[in-house]
């Protein structure tokens, strides 16, 4: 404990001299979402993340959460210093969507509108004509349906067959997936249910289609946090990464959190309910970044100067 203490100290002292902030997502480390917002930084999901860190005067921005997230900062602020406590947090959707793939399937099919989620790469982004993310996935798409668009999709499967489902557009779909959010299991979640008929239930769309089916709420991180505090229930079933209890149970207190059912246990099963990756950031890789600038980020500027475009374009859309 009193390490600890130390550790939050020297991070403080640290973010202040170098005039860095820290932005958080909501699946990492508890002491690292308080320590983002009790120093002026921000702790949310990945498009306000996004935003923030576009719009926030710091020139060094510390990014604890994974890899494309670091990338979406330092393409919005190529000017800008980004550091990650650790450059190998990567995430599934991101390792199951290669560049090189993923633009041989573009060229297949040069009359679709190209709509990636924002858990890819750089260079996945640059090949694309919209980023989105679980925010606003689904607006965006019902948008370009609306145009008459016919769309590529990538890489996550369950959330693009969910906008398909709502918007009723024509979707080619990449097989990507979460490997946390694919975890949760739609028969355990409805013997659940069954146990506590009063719970409302709150999924990311990156759950499979048998979990999304049961929800009350479907939305990303932020979106399922603010129906916590305002739907009219005191138990919630929640599935999605269970780093987002420690501000559901901040935003609703004296509301009641069981998570979601997965297939194993955390004994069992290295991704269960908690993203291994989100997990790789910690108070000490977070001081040791600040203190020797390590673990910068970088990008390609030819790439960033394609990538941005797909970025900017979702960011106008939300304005
Ligand atoms: P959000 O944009 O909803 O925060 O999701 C990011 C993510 O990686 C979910 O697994
Ligand atoms: Fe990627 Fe899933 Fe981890 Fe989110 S929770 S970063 S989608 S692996």
């Amino acid at each position: 404990a009193a390490e600890k203490l130390e550790l939050k100290e020297r991070i403080r002292r640290l973010l202040k001299e170098k005039e860095a902030v820290l932005v958080a997502h909501y699946y990492v480390d508890p002491e690292l979402q308080d320590l983002a917002e009790e120093t002026g930084g921000c702790v949310s999901d990945s498009l306000e993340m996004a935003r923030f860190g576009r719009d926030h005067p710091a020139r060094t921005l510390v990014v604890a959460g994974v890899r494309f997230m670091g990338e979406t900062a330092k393409i919005l602020s190529p000017e800008k210093t980004i550091l990650m406590p650790d450059l190998e947090a990567t995430c599934s959707l991101d390792l199951g969507c290669p560049a090189d793939e993923f633009a041989a399937f573009c060229d297949q099919h040069p009359d679709r509108t190209v709509v990636v989620y924002a858990n890819t790469s750089a260079a996945v982004k640059a090949r694309a004509d919209w980023m989105v993310t679980s925010s606003i996935g689904l607006d965006i798409v019902k948008h370009l349906h609306e145009q008459g668009k016919k769309i590529l999709w990538a890489p996550d499967r369950h959330l693009g067959s969910w906008i398909q489902k709502q918007t009723g557009a024509d979707m080619l779909l990449w097989q990507g997936s979460c490997i946390v959010h694919d975890e949760f299991k739609g028969i355990e979640l409805d013997l659940l249910k069954a146990e506590h008929p009063e719970a409302k239930v709150l999924v990311h769309p990156e759950s499979p289609a048998n979990v999304v089916a049961q929800a009350d709420v479907v939305g990303s991180t932020t979106q399922l946090i603010n129906a916590a505090q305002t739907l009219d229930a005191t138990t919630f079933i929640v599935a999605t990464d269970n780093g987002i209890l420690h501000k559901m149970r901040m935003a609703a207190p004296g509301k009641h959190f069981i998570e979601a059912p997965t297939a194993g246990n955390s004994a069992t099963c290295k991704s269960c309910a908690h993203c291994p990756w989100m997990a790789m950031n910690g108070l000490k890789n977070l001081a040791e970044v600040l203190e020797s600038g390590a673990n910068e980020v970088f990008v390609d500027p030819a790439i960033g100067r394609e990538a941005v475009r797909a970025i900017d374009r979702m960011l106008d859309f939300a304005a």
